[in-house]
């Protein structure tokens, strides 16, 4: 088994000197272009010009596995409104509008607010090298930069009501070529509880590498929940909606036998059509490796879901 248990994280690593020294000497190379496979060469500044990101400070809620080069990170990837293959983002993408964008947090809550995008950025920003695994059975460590996404909610202030989050995805037909084809009930909705939505390692990315989200990767923002597989981390989010009753997502809507609301990462609950038990780390072809459950991450989340059926509410 390749997989290590993530020991990585423990509490007495959290503080120690050296891995926090290790955590900035690897963002600030990220910044630089200088780590390993920080080569891919995408010119990624967004609609304003903006390239690298500022004032990013090192998580203790990092993996220290290796990060997937940046340019499988980038050039790798699942953006199905510009297009189903997996080269088919980093090719079309490049249409996608990220100024002026604006994001409405609104529903259930006292302070409803549209956020700029330009507010976004100035919430204390945390480089997160996650693991990312696909419900397609592969999977990548990506080093993230973003902030809490219950640092946001609290700020609209929910209201004892708010028992879910839906997240509304961008959709720009002119340049989203692939929403011309009714694959998915467009725009691409996703959603959590409430709880998985305020767990501190729910974030809003903004950039990965050191860098703005290239657009292929959700610009200007997006959700990443490590513990899920990769669908339910939406890109290019315009709207959060704080909702009584569990929202519709749109891969349920395709095909509610697969895609369950939970979606939580599980080697014992197979997809219909194959197995979850391993997983391919890209670029790695043949090579195989056990799925964890939760993703590795149960000892922070397994206990959002303690007396529930994870085979019914996959
Ligand atoms: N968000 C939108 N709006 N559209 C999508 O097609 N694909 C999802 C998710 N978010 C998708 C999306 C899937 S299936 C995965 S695995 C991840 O994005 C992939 O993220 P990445 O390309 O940055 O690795």
């Amino acid at each position: 088994m390749l997989i290590k248990r993530p020991t990585d994280y423990l509490p007495s690593e959290i503080t120690s000197e050296t891995v926090y020294r290790r955590r900035r000497e690897f963002v600030k190379a990220a910044a630089a272009g200088t780590i390993l496979g920080a080569t891919g060469g995408t010119a990624r500044a967004d609609d304003s010009g903006l390239r690298q990101l500022a004032n990013v400070a090192a998580s203790p809620l990092s993996t220290f596995e290796k990060p997937t080069a940046d340019k499988y990170v980038t050039h790798y990837n699942n953006y199905y409104e510009f297009g189903t293959d997996k080269s088919d983002p980093v090719q079309h993408a490049g249409r996608l509008k990220t100024r002026p964008w604006t994001v409405a947090v609104e529903g259930e809550c006292r302070k409803p607010r549209t956020f700029a995008i330009e507010e976004l950025l100035k919430f204390p920003l945390q480089e997160r090298v996650y693991r990312l695994r696909c419900v397609e059975a592969w999977s990548m460590v990506v080093p993230w930069i973003g902030f809490e996404l219950g640092a946001l909610l609290r700020q609209v202030e929910p209201t004892g009501n708010a028992k879910f989050v839906e997240f509304t995805t961008a959709y720009q037909p002119d340049a989203m070529i692939g929403v011309r084809l009714p694959v998915l009930d467009w725009p691409y909705v996703e959603g959590l509880r409430m709880d998985e939505a305020m767990h501190p390692l729910a974030i809003l990315a903004v950039g990965l590498y050191g860098e703005v989200l290239p657009n292929q990767n959700g610009a200007p923002i997006r959700v990443v929940v490590p513990w899920k597989y990769g669908f339910k981390s939406a890109k290019s989010i315009v709207r959060i909606r704080l909702a009584g009753k569990q929202p519709s997502t749109a891969w349920e809507k395709a095909s509610p036998r697969e895609y369950g609301f939970y979606s939580n990462v599980n080697p014992n609950v197979d997809h219909p059509r194959w197995s979850q038990q391993r997983e391919r780390r890209i670029p790695e072809f043949f090579a195989r490796r056990d799925t964890v459950i939760f993703n590795g991450y149960g000892d922070q989340v397994a206990q959002l879901y303690a007396g529930m059926d994870l085979k019914k509410y996959f």
